[in-house]
């Protein structure tokens, strides 16, 4: 099953991204419903304000995403997107996003 689910992330993001598709595994399965709202790749939404956070440094992602959860930082949807992460998602997360160019 992982691997049946690794394949279809390998092979939707195409040959040129082999390369990342190893190192970045895991944030893309763990992203998948962040790109709903963030745009594919967390590129940024097509519509509306949603911000893009593709390229972000990873500090920035990890303490906004952080700050969401414990509820310092007050948005409309993201407190609820993050109740239920724990640190070593943001990690992932936070890694895949800054890492896409
Ligand atoms: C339902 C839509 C939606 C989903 C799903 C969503 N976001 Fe967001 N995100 C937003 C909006 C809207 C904002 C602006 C703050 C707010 O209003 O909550 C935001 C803000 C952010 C910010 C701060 C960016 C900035 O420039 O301040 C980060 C980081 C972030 N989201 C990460 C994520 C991650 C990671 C996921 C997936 C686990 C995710 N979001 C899922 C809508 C969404």
């Amino acid at each position: 099953m992982k691997f049946a689910i690794a394949f279809v992330a390998v092979s939707f993001f195409g040959v040129s991204n082999l390369a990342f598709a190893n190192a970045n595994e895991a944030g893309v399965m763990v992203s998948n419903g962040c790109v709903n709202c963030h745009g594919e790749e967390g590129r940024g939404a097509a519509v509306g304000n949603i911000p893009p956070l593709k390229g972000r440094s990873k500090e920035f992602l990890v303490t906004a995403m952080e700050g969401y959860r414990k509820g310092t930082l007050h948005g409309t949807v993201m407190n609820r997107v993050m109740k239920d992460f724990d640190d070593q998602k943001i990690d992932v997360l936070a890694t895949y996003f800054s890492s896409v160019k």
